[in-house]
């Protein structure tokens, strides 16, 4: 049977030198990158073999093998330790602690394997018995259960902070939607915009496998696109087909002051250059930046073409309606103009499938019984 080693080791240069010496010779290895999740995966994996490395973040390599070695079920792994020769006394150190042996870096990759299967076949180092090794061994590891318990209170204190944090961040989103829904809901062509450009986005988001943080933040900035529009003259967003040029000045600044409501929001950070860059247009057309391609939120461009979508599809008492066929003809003619090219072929993919449901709903809609 192929023995599972463990390295605990911060640096990943060091974790792939590890792997690249003994994964040939047949050995499993598998990585913790600090003493806490080391104790954890060694009790998870109770593993033949511990490489440990010393000066690690969260808790360190002694404190981590003293640990493990008062687990009755890990006593009579080996732990080897793999450090940086730092001052004198760090092997005698190490020892009792409760390694069993000590490698110096930078590793031999001669000798390395070798040492290990001497370890894995019982090879053990001591310290010489001055008498007072059991008393520290035993002070050592009433000092590191203590530690133990400290962290694990402090993790459960964090995991509520952040349960809290999370619900507060919840109730402060509701109540700046709730605004954001209050203004829409006053004109009939805007009722339900943020929650129609949200959907398409999130249809478009799904085509091109974004991650769930960035999912998350799209939700989020179609949601809050237009939350500048709070502060626009009420005037101006009712009659936009009718603006004055000082009124359509005004009209195009929301972005930016949406981008000033939110930012002092921390949690929102994510999304902010969503509600800052959603007129942005590929070719640099845009505003509030004129940014032009790549310089524009790869987020913002997917809630552009979605908020663009919405526009030319209801009726908003000035526009003529658009409906699927045509909306597709506008975004081919603006693909790589206005709108980023991988977006819109994505789109395109959405509103096909839009089309094909549309179709079949009619379709069983007139079928007879
Ligand atoms: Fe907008």
């Amino acid at each position: 049977m192929k023995a599972k080693i463990l390295y605990v080791e911060d640096n990943e240069l060091n974790r792939l030198l590890v792997r690249r010496l003994l994964e040939p010779h047949g050995y499993i290895v598998i990585e913790a990158v600090d003493g806490i999740s080391g104790v954890k995966i060694a009790e998870q994996e109770v593993p033949d073999l511990i490489l440990m490395d010393i000066n690690l973040p969260l808790m360190d390599g002694h404190a981590a093998t003293t640990r493990i070695k008062s687990l009755e079920r890990l006593a009579n792994v080996p732990i080897v330790a793999v450090t940086t020769h730092a001052m004198e006394g760090d092997r005698e150190r190490s020892l009792i602690a409760g390694c069993d042996g000590y490698i110096r870096k930078p590793i031999d990759v001669e000798t390395f394997p070798k040492q290990i299967e001497r370890y894995l076949k019982g090879d053990r180092e001591r310290v010489e018995d001055d008498g007072g090794e059991a008393y520290y061994k035993e002070y050592s590891v009433k000092l590191v259960n203590k530690l133990q318990k400290h962290i694990e209170e402090l993790e459960l204190k964090t995991q509520l902070v952040e349960k809290q944090s999370k619900e507060m961040q919840e109730a402060y989103l509701g109540i700046i939607l709730s605004f954001v829904h209050a203004v829409e809901e006053k004109h009939a062509y805007t009722a339900g915009h943020s929650a129609r450009v949200r959907a398409y986005s999130l249809k478009i988001g799904e085509k091109l496998h974004l991650s769930l943080e960035e999912m998350e933040n799209l939700t989020q900035g179609a949601l809050l696109h237009d939350i500048g529009k709070l502060v626009v003259e009420i005037s101006s967003l009712r009659n936009v087909d009718r603006l004055s040029s000082e009124e359509w000045e005004e009209m195009k600044k929301h972005p930016e002051i949406g981008y000033r409501i939110l930012k002092p929001i921390k949690f929102l950070s994510g999304l902010i250059n969503i509600v800052h860059q959603h007129h942005e247009r590929w070719d640099g057309s845009g505003y509030p930046q004129g940014l032009v391609g790549d310089q524009i939120d790869f987020l913002a461009s997917i809630v552009a073409v979605a908020d663009s979508y919405d526009a030319m599809t209801t009726n908003r008492g000035y526009n003529q309606v658009l409906d699927i066929d045509d909306a597709k003809k506008e975004f081919k003619k603006c693909s790589g103009t206005f709108y980023n090219p991988i977006v819109i072929d994505a789109f395109l993919e959405v509103l096909d499938e839009m089309k094909n449901r549309k179709a079949s709903r009619t379709a069983s809609a007139v079928e007879p019984d």
